[in-house]
């Protein structure tokens, strides 16, 4: 099997000769390639820009060889197509009029992708070209309640108090701003997908902030119409929440097909708990990544076994590090290759 053959076949459930591995965030600053490009320009001019986003979502791909290979962008792309004032400074993502009334909901435009966001299909044509039928390419978007958390906070966030007190004191505010989100992104998803993504990421990163009613009525929604849009374009859809042990069943409920489980609870239990219809992505610690390459591997391992031979696709439980060895991510990425499954 080629790895675009075993990353598809895992997502579905199919039989597999090995388990297909990648790493959210495998592209970025723990590659000295990268950071020779960073040094050239900023970081929204390289996701604006194909050839060089083409070329480092490349670079971990040709060093390690992984299975899948995700377009370099950022989630916080299209929430600038819809008019809010993007920075990124030395501390993260910064927005600087945050969103916190039904009038500055109101002004956020629904961008069209093909007109306002041209350059993320065409990183990947770009892409597809260059990885011929040899690696999955997957695209990705926000998830509307994280995205929403980044609008009304202004930027990252700690406690989540400011979007967390606009859901409980005015609902109705965040889901006008939460549906603008989900259409949106259902129509960016679909774009990429017509651009040639073989499967779409869908990040919650921060709905596992959530109490479990919250995400039912904040998070889950929402999910659904951009996973339901990209089950209709034919691809898989992934589903990651960092911290999702709490909605483990309410996630399998968006009918996503892989869960993209973090560190925090085994993947035996979590298959357990969503039984045997749905592929499961993960869920390597990072910080194992910053120790040695037999902790690397044997955390690796560890994973592959509690996962099982059907339907895991092995990855790490939330983004790579920038701290990280070269040796340990190649640690991780040659893992599966050195055990063919049994089971
Ligand atoms: O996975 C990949 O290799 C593809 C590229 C990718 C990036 N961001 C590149 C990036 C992806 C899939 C993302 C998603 C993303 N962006 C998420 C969801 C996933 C997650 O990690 O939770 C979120 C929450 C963001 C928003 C964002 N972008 C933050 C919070 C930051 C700063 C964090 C930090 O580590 O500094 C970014 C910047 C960012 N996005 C970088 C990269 C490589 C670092 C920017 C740089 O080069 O200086």
């Amino acid at each position: 099997m080629n790895g675009a053959q075993r990353f598809l076949a895992a997502c579905s459930c199919r039989p597999v000769d090995r388990t297909p591995v990648w790493m959210m965030r495998q592209a970025g600053r723990y590659l000295p390639e990268y950071r020779a490009v960073r040094e050239l320009v900023d970081f929204l001019t390289l996701c604006k820009t194909p050839e060089l986003a083409a070329e480092v979502s490349l670079q971990p791909i040709r060093r390690f060889g992984m299975d899948a290979c995700i377009v370099f962008c950022d989630i916080l792309i299209p929430v600038e197509a819809m008019g809010a004032t993007l920075a990124f400074t030395d501390t993260g993502p910064a927005i600087a009029q945050p969103v916190r009334s039904q009038a500055a909901v109101d002004e956020l435009r629904i961008p069209d992708p093909q007109t306002d966001m041209p350059f993320v299909a065409q990183t990947l044509r770009n892409l597809r070209a260059a990885l011929k039928e040899e690696t999955a390419l997957v695209g990705f978007c926000g998830a509307p309640f994280t995205l929403a958390a980044y609008l009304v906070e202004g930027g990252g966030s700690k406690s989540f108090a400011t979007i967390k007190t606009l859901m409980y004191r005015e609902p109705a505010t965040l889901h006008a701003l939460l549906a603008k989100l989900a259409d949106t992104m259902a129509a960016y998803a679909g774009a990429q997908i017509d651009a040639g993504a073989q499967a779409m990421q869908v990040f919650d990163t921060w709905a596992g902030e959530l109490a479990p009613d919250a995400f039912e009525r904040f998070a889950l929604p929402y999910q659904k119409i951009v996973i339901d849009r990209i089950r209709a374009g034919g691809v898989p859809a992934i589903l990651f929440v960092n911290g999702c042990a709490g909605v483990l069943e309410l996630m399998v409920q968006t009918k996503a097909d892989v869960l993209s489980i973090d560190w925090r609870i085994g993947l035996d239990a979590a298959r357990k708990r969503v039984g045997n219809g749905f592929a499961l992505q993960g869920n390597v610690d990072p910080t194992v990544l910053l120790s040695t390459p037999q902790a690397v591997r044997d955390s690796a391992h560890d994973a592959m076994r509690a996962a099982g031979s059907l339907g895991h696709i092995l990855n790490l439980g939330h983004g790579i590090l920038p701290p990280t060895p070269i040796e340990c991510a190649s640690a991780f990425v040659d893992a599966p290759k050195a055990t063919p499954v049994t089971a």
